[in-house]
């Protein structure tokens, strides 16, 4: 069994349990309300044509209900940031369990690194009088991507509870248990497959781990 925690609208992957706690997951079972709701702009045209199709509705912050080494694969991205560091904790650990020994985990997460490099230029720009007029823009963009659950009182779930860079999660990662740890590029990495999934290049850290052994067949041995 293969793993996508928090695959998201559209983002399901073939022959894995694609796992994620919107209301929406519940409501594409309800074509007529979902219908009623768009009709009556409740929800907009891109929530009315979101695909969900096979995602079983499950909240990955709490005990995820599979079997301690039952799963080979799991895959997550952007997903970890949007529950609180210690429930992110639990997750983790979580995740470790239900992993098989020699088992691989790919984490897709927004690098705090990225966004604050990003806000820095944003800042120095206006500044050094390149843009016409002040504004928050930056400001609002950079506190909003690192804070946004605490910002705005929106669904649990929806907006970003914590905000990871490499050496945060690196340091996460081992402290659950995990030895074989890799940061890797936007779609590579030392797994044949879980690299292709990826759909976010921009703004991204990527992680792979094993938990306990490589698999067999990749040779390797050292552990970073
Ligand atoms: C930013 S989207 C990422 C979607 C997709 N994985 C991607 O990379 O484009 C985050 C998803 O995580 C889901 N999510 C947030 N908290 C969750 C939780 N506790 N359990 C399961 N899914 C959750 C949200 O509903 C949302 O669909």
């Amino acid at each position: 069994m293969n793993l996508n925690i928090g695959c998201g609208p559209n983002g399901q992957i073939e022959n894995f349990v694609n796992i994620d706690n919107s209301k929406a997951v519940l409501l594409a079972h309800c074509l007529l309300l979902k219908k009623i709701l768009y009709k009556l702009r409740i929800i907009n045209k891109q929530k009315y044509e979101a695909h969900w199709k096979g995602v079983r509705w499950m909240d990955a912050s709490r005990c995820l209900p599979f079997r301690t080494e039952s799963v080979s694969k799991i895959y997550t991205s952007h997903f970890l940031e949007h529950v609180p560091l210690e429930k992110g904790k639990l997750v983790l650990a979580e995740c470790y369990r239900v992993l098989k020994n020699g088992g691989v985990i790919r984490l897709v997460l927004p690098d705090l690194l990225w966004h604050a490099k990003r806000y820095v230029t944003a800042v120095e720009k206006i500044l050094n009088g390149d843009v016409e007029k002040y504004s928050s823009y930056a400001h609002d963009r950079f506190l909003n991507s690192i804070y946004g659950a605490y910002l705005k009182t929106v669904r649990y779930g929806l907006e970003h509870c914590y905000m990871y860079d490499v050496p945060t999660i690196l340091c996460l990662l081992r402290k659950t248990g995990f030895t074989h740890i890799r940061v890797v590029a936007f779609r590579e990495g030392e797994d044949s497959e879980l690299g292709q999934y990826d759909n976010r290049p921009e703004d991204s850290l990527h992680v792979e781990c094993w938990k306990n052994a490589y698999p067999i067949d990749t040779g390797k041995t050292s552990a970073k």
